[in-house]
């Protein structure tokens, strides 16, 4: 069986540096890479273990078992590695309110831009790890999601467009543990055209 892996690029898309004049500064991405490498990287181990290992249907368990760690964990490391792709590659932009088709769809599910930027503040704050926006195929919407990690709360169904990090590593060098901080930052350096280029159709 051939495995096939992931990557992280070498070095992060030259625009996403554009976030230290919201002060959200190039140490923090660069230690930000190391970690994304590190998802990439167990996102590979699992996939090989998987195609390695021999399977026997009588030997798996729900309280553990050799599949059961490969499956939990294969969520967060394949998640990690994805969420942290989108967090990087909408970044660097002019932020403020949404434009295009991201500005049309988060009008439509929220009224106003105010409204989506206080529920994602919100949801921000009040999350463990990661806020979401994701486009839900069955409705044609766009929707925040909470994410304590990335293998917590995702909906089936939908293309995650813009992802934002609130774990500490994302911003306590910066910001300490002023997170509110870092988000209204984040938030004047999300590259909207990036984000609507994800939105399918
Ligand atoms: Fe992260």
């Amino acid at each position: 069986m051939e495995v096939k892996l992931v990557a992280v690029p070498e070095a992060l898309p030259e625009k996403v540096y554009n976030t230290e004049k919201v002060g959200i500064s190039k140490a923090t991405h660069d230690a930000h890479l190391g970690l994304w490498k590190g998802y990439a990287n167990k996102t590979n181990e699992i996939r090989k273990a998987l195609a390695e290992m021999e399977i026997d249907p009588a030997a798996a368990n729900q309280i553990y078992s050799q599949i059961r760690a490969l499956k939990v964990n294969y969520a967060f490391a394949y998640g990690g590695y994805l969420n942290h792709s989108v967090y990087f590659h909408t970044l660097g932009g002019e932020g403020g309110p949404a434009t295009g088709k991201a500005g049309d769809l988060i009008t439509e599910a929220y009224g106003s831009f105010d409204r989506f930027a206080a529920e994602w503040k919100a949801t921000g704050m009040g999350s463990r790890g990661w806020v979401y926006l994701g486009y839900d195929h069955e409705e044609q919407r766009v929707a925040i999601y909470a994410g304590d990690s990335q293998d917590t709360y995702p909906a089936w169904n939908n293309t995650l467009v813009l992802a934002m990090d609130v774990y500490e590593h994302a911003y306590f060098l910066d910001f300490q543990a002023a997170r509110m901080k870092y988000i209204e930052a984040y938030m004047q350096a999300i590259d909207w055209d990036a984000v609507s280029a994800r939105i399918p159709g």
